[in-house]
């Protein structure tokens, strides 16, 4: 994407201190890096997964992105932009039946040019098998095939470079985990003496550890980092909330001006301020949360 100047992406991104009362008396800071204003239609770890994809689709010369996606998928979206400001068509195989009229994820996806396809949920989980991926080249032709959340080894070479952005010292740097391509970059672009904190918003997210480490190794070779998971905060599961969650979400917004993303980064932030509550961090840690995405809705879907 470094071939799309006019997107104007705000790189670095800018990184600010969190003040609030919570953190007095533990001796621990907490700096915010805001990958969510790096792009209004392409945000955080979108923008940092598709770039080096987008480069590899170009040099093998294939014009149609292909990904894979939930009805509500901010990859799905941001796939839709990519490829409208990019020059490339794009394909969205949606889990589930189509619902119509399309909801705004979708309905943006569609207007950025996206088709949409979609597989029932047995025939989805397959999606990765041969026979699947055969039967969408039959139907679509060629395409360079993004995996669903845009996780492979191109997006953590584009989220290793996160921590090299950030100038300030700092020790350990938590981050939300869906698919686990965030972390794994992170945690590989991280200094020596410094980890990584994962987050996983789905319930049973230790099953994860693994995925994230055949991430690095495909990337790497190898494991790669100092990165653990915490995996006691999913609040009952992917996309489930509990009234404990909104009301930390709306008191966070309250304090500090930014409705956080309760899907991924409330339950990040969650984690973060109890861990450091319960004084897990010695004082004078230097905690970085990295901020993928917000919870206000983005101007392109509330039109
Ligand atoms: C806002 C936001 N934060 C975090 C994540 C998790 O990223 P990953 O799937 O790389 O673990 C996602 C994934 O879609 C996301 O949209």
């Amino acid at each position: 994407m470094d071939e799309l100047p006019s997107l104007r992406p705000r790189l670095p991104s800018p990184v600010a201190e969190l003040r609030d009362d919570r953190l007095n008396d533990t001796g621990v800071r907490v700096l915010l890096k805001r990958d969510d204003l790096i792009h209004p239609e392409i945000p955080g770890n979108k923008w940092r997964k598709l770039k080096y994809n987008v480069s590899s689709a170009r040099r093998l010369g294939l014009d149609t992105l292909l990904t894979f996606g939930g009805a509500y998928s901010n990859h799905i979206r941001a796939t839709a932009a990519v490829g409208y400001y990019g020059g490339f068509k794009t394909i969205g195989v949606i889990r589930g039946e189509e619902h119509l009229p399309l909801n705004p994820s979708l309905a943006y996806a569609a207007a950025r040019g996206m088709r949409l396809t979609y597989l029932d949920r047995t025939t989805y989980r397959a999606k990765t098998s041969p026979a699947v991926i055969s039967a969408l080249h039959r139907e679509f032709g060629d395409f360079y095939l993004l995996p669903e959340g845009g996780s492979n080894k191109e997006a953590v070479l584009g989220c290793a470079e996160i921590p090299a952005e950030l100038v300030e010292p700092f020790d350990v740097l938590f981050c939300s985990v869906g698919t686990g391509g965030t972390l794994a970059g992170v945690a590989a672009g991280l200094g020596e003496r410094q980890s990584a904190v994962g987050v996983p918003v789905l319930k049973g997210g230790a099953f994860l550890e693994a995925e994230i480490v055949e991430l690095q190794q495909s990337a790497y070779g190898s494991r790669s980092g100092t990165w653990r998971l915490e995996c006691h905060y999913h609040f009952g599961g992917y996309a489930k909330r509990t009234t404990e969650l909104d009301a930390f979400v709306e008191e966070f917004d309250k304090k500090h001006g930014l409705l956080l993303d309760w899907v991924y980064e409330a339950k990040m932030m969650y984690a973060l301020f109890d861990l450091v509550g319960r004084g897990t961090f010695a004082p004078g840690t230097t905690i970085v949360a990295l901020i993928s995405g917000s919870g206000e809705v983005p101007e392109e879907l509330s039109r």
